[in-house]
């Protein structure tokens, strides 16, 4: 159930809604948001850290080059070879937007963005210009309502080891936080959705996907952003190598003194461009935003995303949809790549489309014409009946 016109009024802003930082910050659609603090308890098996827990910057650098090295049994020493079960509480820091107007957001279609590396859940809904790069307000626009998070260990949520913080736990809280979501819980009076739609970007792609693959009746809907399955052309390594690891608490101590070292962050501007952005198609004004406003992402996270979960089974709607540019999951060309193995891992699904993002690299979202991207999927989701 859709409104096909964007409602020209300003957001109603609720004390608990994000307060807008930057003059250029305007948004014009109408929309109600409410944040959350959501309890979770989640039991994982959890991988442990291989090597000693990083002193300084040289251990980073020494992680880098063994992680990189063609030798697989030194490459796989990054991670021991013993797992542990862990049963642990967190809290995590949530906001729930609707459409205003006719409908309400009732019986809607909810999605829920789980962000990647580097990022908080303002990836989705950014202090720039709202028409521009605002997903949320893009798809709040087409009648959807959307759930974004802080992922563990991410800005508002509860803060863990970099050592600690990975895709099975990552997995197990979206598929905590979609169950409370299907029972009509911190959706507002939105009451239980007509349908869930999981979207993810880079890491939020293979936390997504993972979280479908565990169980195939999760969501109707799964959207993967900045994401490929074709490993043949996937270059995580180019990728960390590019982003120059520090360790976060001692490149700003000011604002992440209370990170363990497992926390890691790229070294500067350039090397965020390098990973994330790719001329012409951004505004270096956004690159230096993104830069300013990035999050670090845990060591065992950037090792763990690369074995994401493969859904074969899954009978909703998948979409891929990536930057052209993609360095780190198209080797920078995500032409006729998507599509493989992408169709054969979806070949039971609903639909599914994969579409190489023309003017866009990685960091999708921050390009000049993201809302191209974004009108793509919201296409996407409405063919399919959601
Ligand atoms: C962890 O749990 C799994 C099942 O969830 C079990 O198969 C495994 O033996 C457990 N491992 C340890 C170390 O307890
Ligand atoms: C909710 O929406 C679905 C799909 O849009 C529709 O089939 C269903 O009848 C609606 N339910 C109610 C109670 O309005
Ligand atoms: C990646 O895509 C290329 C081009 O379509 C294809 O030849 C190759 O087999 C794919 N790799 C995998 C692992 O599916
Ligand atoms: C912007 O996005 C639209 C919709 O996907 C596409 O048709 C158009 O070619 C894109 N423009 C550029 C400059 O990439």
């Amino acid at each position: 159930m859709k409104a096909a016109t964007i409602l020209r009024q300003p957001s109603l802003l609720l004390a608990t809604c994000t307060v807008l930082h930057t003059a250029y910050a305007t948004s014009s659609t109408a929309k109600t948001c409410t944040s959350y603090n959501i309890a979770v308890t989640v039991s994982t098996t959890n991988a442990i850290f291989g090597l000693p827990h990083f002193q300084t910057d040289l251990d980073v650098a020494d992680f880098v080059n063994t992680l990189g090295s063609r030798d697989s049994e030194t490459a796989m020493s990054v991670t021991s070879p013993m797992t542990e079960n862990v049963t642990a509480s967190y809290t995590i820091a949530a906001t729930f937007c609707r459409p205003d107007g006719r409908g309400a957001g009732k019986n809607s279609t909810v999605l829920i963005a789980t962000h990647g590396l580097g990022f908080d859940k303002s990836y989705w809904d950014p202090q720039l210009d709202k028409t521009k790069y605002s997903f949320v307000d893009f798809v709040v626009s087409q009648g959807f309502s959307i759930l974004t998070y802080d992922r563990l260990g991410v800005g508002a949520s509860s803060q863990v080891s970099g050592y600690v913080a990975q895709l099975s736990n990552q997995v197990a809280i979206l598929t905590e936080l979609t169950h409370l979501v299907k029972a009509g819980k911190y959706v507002g009076d939105t009451g239980k959705p007509a349908a869930v739609v999981l979207v993810g970007h880079s890491f939020g792609s293979a936390t997504s996907i993972t979280a479908v693959s565990n169980d195939v009746t999760l969501a109707d809907g799964l959207i993967l952003t900045g994401f490929s399955l074709n490993v043949t052309n996937i270059d995580g390594l180019g990728f960390t190598e590019t982003l120059g690891l520090r360790i976060a608490s001692k490149q700003q101590p000011g604002k992440w003194r209370q990170l363990d070292t497992g926390y890691v962050t790229n070294v500067d501007l350039v090397s965020n461009v390098g990973a994330f952005f790719k001329a012409p198609d951004y505004d270096p004004a956004v690159a230096r935003f993104a830069e300013a406003n990035k999050a670090p992402f845990g060591t065992m996270e950037l090792i763990t995303g690369q074995r994401p979960g493969l859904p074969y089974a899954f009978q909703g709607v998948a979409m891929i949809i990536s930057g052209k540019f993609d360095l780190i999951f198209c080797k920078s060309d995500c032409d006729d790549v998507l599509e493989t193995p992408g169709a054969r891992v979806f070949g039971h699904a609903n639909a599914f489309k994969a579409i190489s993002y023309p003017g866009a690299g990685h960091g999708i979202n921050f390009h000049l014409n993201a809302t191209g991207a974004f009108q793509d999927i919201t296409d996407f989701l409405s063919a399919s009946g959601l």
